[in-house]
């Protein structure tokens, strides 16, 4: 492997270190903030294979990104997930391979994954009940999720969170006991202010919205929370349950705009590569990555001038109709 070559920095002097590579975008649950009910998803033929997605690792490696994040829809819905870490995972110069999952097939595949080298796993967890567990992802089985943390706690991964999207009417009367089940398994847990992707049906996501402080001040007089300068190289701006494992995360694209020490870029499952998930500025690069012969060095340039591309801040308006059409689902957040 070469070695790498200078770092990718964007015109605001930010270098991105950091890649969400999302391989399908499709997934077995429906959540509400993510997906309408009826979704219509990409044919075969338009989503990357599992070569090209490999060719992209590589090439953003080679650009000296760090931190490469499979994400979906559900990433291990896709056949062949499992090969396609494994093979990203051995890439010399990358320090950490991680996902974000629903955790429904972790039960069967939490072994696998730490075998194929995967760090760290994100799971989206929104609710501890199971009815309205099944109300929130129209269609998941609490429990099945439920194993798949313990399956993957088992494993000793070199972490595990939580991720959970805190709706008013919804959830906001859980975070208590969100933070208390990851104090009791000493995993962390971040949550998530919902962004408005996509047209969602038959919810004001303005009237659903609740606040990082305001969950702050909810979790204050049950946790003894000290802010941390810790960071997992993602927005969560981190508090320390004090007395335990638990590191308490807020991700608050609304309330405390994290655009400034922006290190990330995604790539949808169709090649599109995405500067932020806020705005559409973007480049295609499945055309690159088609062309026959296939040319390495052409697709790193290519991702290269794309960095001026890249905007200073994400916009967004809860009250107003969404301006971004894709679903978090296309990009995998
Ligand atoms: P860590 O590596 O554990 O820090 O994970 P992460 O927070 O980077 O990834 P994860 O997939 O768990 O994402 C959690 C939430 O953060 C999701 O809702 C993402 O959509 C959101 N998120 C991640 N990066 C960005 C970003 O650049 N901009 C915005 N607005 N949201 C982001
Ligand atoms: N706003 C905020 N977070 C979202 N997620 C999915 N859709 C949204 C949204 N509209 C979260 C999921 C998952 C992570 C990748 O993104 O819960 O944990
Ligand atoms: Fe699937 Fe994740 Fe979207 Fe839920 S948030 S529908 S689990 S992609």
């Amino acid at each position: 492997m070469p070695l790498p070559s200078s770092p990718l920095v964007d015109r605001f002097g930010r270098t991105v270190n950091y890649v969400r590579l999302s391989i399908t975008d499709r997934c077995d649950f429906r959540c509400v903030y993510c997906m309408s009910e009826k979704m219509v998803f990409l044919p075969r033929h338009e989503i990357l294979t599992l070569e090209e997605i490999m060719a992209l690792a590589e090439a953003f490696v080679a650009l000296g990104v760090l931190k490469i994040r499979v994400t979906g829809g559900e990433p291990l819905v896709r056949k062949g997930a499992l090969g396609l870490l494994e093979k990203i995972g051995r890439l010399s110069g990358l320090r950490e391979l991680v996902i974000t999952t629903n955790g429904a097939q972790l039960e069967e595949m939490a072994k696998d994954l730490k075998a194929a080298g995967v760090h760290r796993i994100n799971i989206s967890l929104d609710s501890l009940r199971s009815e309205r567990f099944l109300k929130l992802t129209r269609v998941g089985e609490l429990a099945r999720v439920l194993k798949g943390i313990e399956a993957a706690r088992v494993m000793g991964f070199d972490g595990l969170k939580l991720n959970s999207v805190i709706l008013r009417e919804r959830n906001q009367d859980e975070v208590v006991d969100l933070v208390r089940y990851a104090i009791d398994r000493g995993i962390d847990i971040s949550f998530i202010e919902e962004m408005p992707l996509g047209l969602v049906d038959g919810r004001d996501r303005a009237l659903d919205f609740v606040s990082s402080d305001e969950i702050l001040e909810q979790l204050r007089p049950f946790f003894d929370l000290q802010p941390s300068t810790e960071t997992t190289g993602g927005p969560s701006r981190y508090h320390q349950v004090l007395g335990s494992k638990t590191k308490v995360g807020f991700i608050s694209p609304h309330s405390h705009n994290f655009c400034g020490s922006c290190n990330r870029v995604r790539v949808t499952a169709e090649g599109r590569l995405l500067l932020c998930l806020g705005n559409e500025h973007s480049v295609d690069l499945k055309p690159l990555l088609r062309r026959d012969p296939f040319d390495s060095e052409a697709l790193q340039a290519a991702i290269r001038k794309a960095m001026d591309l890249k905007p200073q801040y994400h916009e967004f308006d809860l009250k107003a109709q969404p301006v971004i059409f894709r679903h978090m689902s296309a990009t995998g957040g």
